[in-house]
């Protein structure tokens, strides 16, 4: 579906008459930070101009629902802004992405935060400009339930903050169901972009300056999986390969299911793929893996690490784990940790299982107690945080090559950028190098971040 906005110039006139700015607040991944992007595109084609004030005009939130802390945030909130809706003019709330297709987040924002303008499910950003139209214009409220929108929707006009660095969606939807996991069921089923499509919206990012690409899915290794013509994610990136201007390629998150040889292969022969990879591992337990519903054992996923090193010792790995999954007992627990201490790996994001109503897990009996949770959590970032320094000093002495982003913004004299490796790394140097690549000689770590000297 191309996107197509027939209420570009009245909504654009009207906003211009009355200099009616936005803001938008992104929760959880970087989906939505790409959606986001989208709707600032579809924003400022209408005229709406970016603020950062709390004075905004119109407040949009794009929610998550991956976890339950989110929905607190959401509220809390929506609360604040509820004395400015009910005094003063030109106050628009639109919500948006995850969380509003959970009907019992609907039923809460009908009941208890009337004020809300519009709820806008995901996948059905088309119909934005429609239902902005009758709130400006009729006053009217547009709360109703939609379904996840199931279509692709191309042409979407999209505003990137960064310059030299850009996100790009190229399958949208997930099928894999783990147990836990709320995605497949607000975001839809799989859908693949056309190639041609993606490929034209890389080589246009190339020829305005853009060098880095993050290929975004929740699962990009499936992607094609939905086309007759048997393109798949490694042709896709071939084709990547080709575009010039373009010097860094990343992509997540993968599925270690669907990570077969010929992927490898593409990453190995590869001068851009970044020497990076995101490969969730969620647990170290065959038994937990087993009820997460993520189809690999612990010998498989180790079996696949050590295979991407071994293309590579160059290539990082970073992961995602949840502690205190259902059913979790010590034994799991220290499965996971054997993965970590034989893995060693660049960044973990790590989450304490959070039940989502609606999934497989919500239904299974869950017998740790919160303070095991946390105690698990704490080990496991305690091993994690005494691996890193070993992993950054290996670095030590050595020359990476670094896309200059900017300025550091917590030390006024640096400048800030990653390695291939996706480690920051800050380092002396001057405006005119911001978008360029240099080699940075690497000499000190400090746990997150580490400081180097440019090599001319
Ligand atoms: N509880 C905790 N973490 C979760 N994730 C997804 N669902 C849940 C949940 N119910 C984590 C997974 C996933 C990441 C994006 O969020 O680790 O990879
Ligand atoms: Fe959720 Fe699993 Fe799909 Fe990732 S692959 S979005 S964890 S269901």
């Amino acid at each position: 579906m191309r996107f197509v906005n027939s209420y570009e110039t009245k909504i654009k006139k009207l906003v211009q008459e009355k200099s009616l700015t936005y803001s938008i607040d992104t929760m959880g991944c970087q989906m939505n930070e790409n959606d986001s992007s989208k709707y600032m595109g579809i924003l400022e084609s209408m005229g709406f101009r970016k603020t950062t004030s709390d004075k905004a005009n119109l407040i949009l939130f794009n929610t998550c629902c991956v976890r339950e802390n989110a929905e607190n945030t959401l509220f809390g909130r929506l609360g604040f802004l509820k004395k400015r809706k009910l005094n003063e003019e030109n106050v628009y709330i639109v919500v948006v992405g995850c969380m509003t297709q959970q009907r019992h987040i609907l039923e809460k924002i009908k009941e208890s935060y009337k004020f809300v303008d519009i709820v806008l499910g995901t996948g059905s950003m088309s119909l934005f400009p429609e239902k902005l139209y009758n709130v400006l214009f009729s006053n009217k409220k547009e709360i109703e339930y939609i379904e996840a929108g199931n279509e692709i929707e191309e042409d979407i006009p999209i505003i990137y903050e960064d310059k030299y660095k850009a996100s790009v969606s190229i399958i949208y939807g997930c099928n894999n169901f783990c147990s836990y996991c709320i995605v497949p069921y607000v975001r839809g089923r799989e859908r693949s972009r056309r190639p041609e499509d993606i490929l034209k919206d890389i080589e246009k990012l190339a020829k305005n300056g853009y060098k880095e690409i993050m290929l975004l899915g929740q699962n990009v290794n499936s992607y094609g999986n939905d086309f007759k013509d048997r393109y798949t994610f490694p042709d896709l990136l071939k084709d990547i390969e080709k575009i010039d201007g373009i010097e860094i390629i990343r992509f997540m998150s993968p599925h270690p299911k669907d990570f077969k040889d010929d992927l490898i292969e593409v990453i190995r022969n590869s001068k851009k793929i970044a020497r990076q990879i995101h490969l969730p591992l969620q647990s170290g337990s065959t038994k937990i893996l087993k009820e997460m519903n993520r189809k690999y054992t612990k010998e498989e996923y180790l079996t696949l690490a050590k295979k991407l090193k071994a293309a590579d010792p160059e290539i990082s790995l970073s992961t995602d784990i949840i502690v205190g999954f259902p059913g979790e007992s010590e034994k799991d627990f220290e499965d996971t940790l054997d993965v970590v201490s034989q893995i060693k790996f660049d960044q973990i994001y790590m989450f304490i299982y959070s039940k989502r109503e609606g999934t497989k897990a919500a239904k299974m009996e869950d017998f740790i107690t919160n303070s095991q949770k946390v105690e698990r959590l704490e080990r496991l970032k305690r091993l994690y945080e005494n691996e890193l320094p070993l992993l950054n000093k290996k670095m030590i002495g050595r020359c990476y090559k670094v896309l200059v982003e900017g300025k550091s913004k917590n030390n006024d004299e640096f400048y800030t950028g990653r390695t291939s490796q996706n480690k920051v790394v800050i380092f002396k140097a001057d405006e005119k190098r911001i978008g360029k690549i240099v080699n940075v000689k690497i000499d000190s770590e400090h746990l997150w971040y580490l400081k180097g000297t440019i090599e001319e």
